[in-house]
């Protein structure tokens, strides 16, 4: 009995310390991102086919270093105004891993548009080991899986700052408010003029961070202008049928009085 009772004390303290552990360590808040006028967003959202393929950009030349988006596929490009040449041509920069032949070699050969977006690295090992022991999740549904999905993506991105004073930041951390914790493994992934927009647009971290957020909402919603289109011809559908109901009511109720 006295055994189990100082069994239950020792738990309870390592209950309680793990606690204070954790919120010790969860006192730093993150800050919760403003939110954005997008062009998608609202029942009437449009994509809009030059800023996301400026997203593309960003993420092919920045993010795909260290990020996959494996649910996106070449012919997928397409989607945001790529001529089929045009995606053609963006895979063909690509090489991809194909295989195994009749000898049962694996070998490289050019990216098709049915290919997927390749990924940066062999294994989640690899991944790890270039980056401090963190793992750059995969973005294809990040913006689904965040809370604040593009205004987070947007606030993360440009959200960079210098820690505040008295913030001891552990080897290969960067400070950033709106990333839980704070203290992130990602380090601040753009600068000023990284990319040149070939519509001329200037490539503030602003415009890219907003641009890539668009594109990566794209990637996980790409669905949405259908569904808007669907949900205005239903929302059409029922108001003529009211209409009709309304005559049919008048007719049926016209010699009662
Ligand atoms: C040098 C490698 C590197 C580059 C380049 C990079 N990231 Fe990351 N990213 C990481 C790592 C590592 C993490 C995991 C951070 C952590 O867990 O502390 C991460 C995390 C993230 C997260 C998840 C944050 C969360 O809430 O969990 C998002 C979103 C993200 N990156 C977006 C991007 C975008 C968009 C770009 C391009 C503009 C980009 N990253 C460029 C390494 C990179």
């Amino acid at each position: 009995m006295k055994a189990a009772r100082r069994l239950f004390a020792a738990a309870a303290t390592a209950a309680a310390l793990m606690l204070a552990g954790s919120a010790g360590w969860a006192a730093e808040k993150p800050r919760e991102p403003e939110s954005r006028d997008w062009s998608f967003s609202g029942m009437f959202g449009k994509y809009d086919r030059a800023e996301l393929q400026r997203g593309y950009l960003v993420y092919k030349e920045v993010c795909a270093a260290c990020h996959s988006v494996e649910q996106l596929a070449f012919r997928n490009l397409r989607e945001i105004g790529f001529s089929e040449e045009e995606a053609t041509a963006i895979a063909s920069e690509f090489t991809v891993r194909d295989g195994p032949d009749d000898s049962g070699e694996y070998y490289d050969r050019e990216a098709l548009l049915s290919d997927h977006l390749p990924e940066p690295y062999e294994n989640e090992n690899e991944a790890r080991a270039a980056n401090n022991g963190a793992f750059p999740p995969d973005l294809s549904l990040i913006v689904r899986s965040r809370r604040g999905g593009p205004d987070f993506l947007y606030a993360l991105l440009a959200g960079y700052e210098d820690p505040p004073d008295g913030l001891e930041l552990a080897d290969g951390m960067s400070y950033n408010p709106y990333f839980t914790g704070t203290q992130i493994a990602m380090p601040p992934p753009l600068f000023e003029d990284m990319v040149e927009y070939a519509d001329g647009t200037a490539a503030s971290v602003e415009q890219m961070s907003s641009d890539v957020a668009a594109f990566l909402y794209w990637a996980a919603v790409p669905e949405l202008e259908d569904r808007n289109r669907l949900g205005l011809q239903v929302m059409i559908f029922l108001a003529l049928l009211t209409v009709l109901f309304y005559f049919v009511k008048r007719r049926v109720w016209r010699d009662v009085h």
